[in-house]
């Protein structure tokens, strides 16, 4: 079988979760084409026997460039597709219906979608996850993500069908694909840009060119925070909506480098409140007490 891979990423989290698919995939013998939604991808045929869609969770939907990038495609009917959204919440509102529309688009152009799930990685917006809570979702994901791929493989996996709350919800959240554009355009450089261009040549919907040594926002953002968290002088600020980004930044590979195994305790302390319910069933579901 030859599997292919879609993904869109912002910082690192659902390319992880996408590569962590490939590895498993690879790992039971079959062919696997990775291809990553952003500016350069063209809109070629989907090849192989079966899609995966992975994409993170913004405002309780999928961010623009992933309803974009469905909608130019070709289309390919009757294609098995399994969707994942990877989330820092779980599931839970307005996380549930976070695939309903991607999943509509994909059934309009013929994909048939055979299967889906939620993966929880460590947040990089508004509320950071707590060290232990990291590591243990970080922990869990090769499992997660073994018990997906087996599913998917063996032509089985479930699909959801939220309750109309969940999905008024998760339509209310593609105002944020209009709230990104906003975004875009109000970052601010300070005057310690050195003009590198690392911006520029790693934001992934292209949506910021050098103008005399400065980055110049257009107006395609997907606000992703790729920009703000790696830019290597920290010179991007998100103006007026600085609140959306974590103070001590995000950095999936130094999370992965120095990952190590929580306690129990840890992870209960730091797990605790409303907030994390989703993750603490996540992490439930993955074999982790909390
Ligand atoms: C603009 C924006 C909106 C987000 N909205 C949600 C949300 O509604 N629910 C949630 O659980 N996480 C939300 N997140 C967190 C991301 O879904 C999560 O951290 C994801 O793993 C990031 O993946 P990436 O690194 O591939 O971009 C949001 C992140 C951003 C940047």
């Amino acid at each position: 079988m030859t599997v292919s891979i879609a993904f869109f990423s912002g910082t690192g989290n659902t390319r992880h979760v996408a590569e962590q698919f490939a590895r498993e995939i690879r790992a039971r013998n079959h062919a696997v084409h990775v291809l990553e939604i952003g500016p350069n991808v063209k809109d070629g045929p989907i090849v192989g026997d079966l899609l995966i869609l992975c994409f993170p969770v913004h405002a309780g939907n999928a961010p623009r460039p992933v309803l974009d990038w469905i909608a130019g495609q070709r289309g390919r009917s009757g294609l098995p597709t399994a969707v994942f959204s990877v989330s820092a919440g779980g599931t839970v509102i307005p996380n549930v219906a976070s695939r309903v529309w991607v999943k509509r688009r994909l059934a309009h152009k013929g994909y048939e979608v055979v299967s889906e799930g939620m993966i929880v990685m460590p947040s990089n917006w508004i509320i950071p996850t707590k060290p232990a809570v990291a590591n243990a979702l970080l922990l869990a994901l090769p499992h997660k993500v073994a018990f997906f791929t087996q599913q998917v493989l063996a032509g089985g996996g479930h699909r959801d069908c939220p309750g109309i709350g969940h999905r008024v919800l998760s339509a209310l959240g593609r105002v944020e694909h209009a709230g990104a554009r906003w975004f875009g355009q109000r970052i601010e450089v300070r005057t310690h840009c050195v003009g590198c261009g690392w911006c520029a040549s790693h934001c992934p919907t292209g949506n910021i060119r050098m103008v005399e040594q400065r980055p110049r926002f257009g107006g395609r953002c997907a606000a992703c925070l790729r920009c703000v968290y790696g830019c290597p002088q920290n010179a991007l600020s998100p103006g007026m909506a600085r609140f959306v980004v974590l103070a001590g930044g995000y950095d999936l590979q130094r999370l992965l480098q120095t990952r190590t195994n929580p306690t129990e305790r840890d992870l209960n302390r730091e797990s605790a409140g409303v907030v994390w319910i989703g993750v603490r069933r996540y992490l439930r579901e993955a074999g982790r007490r909390c």
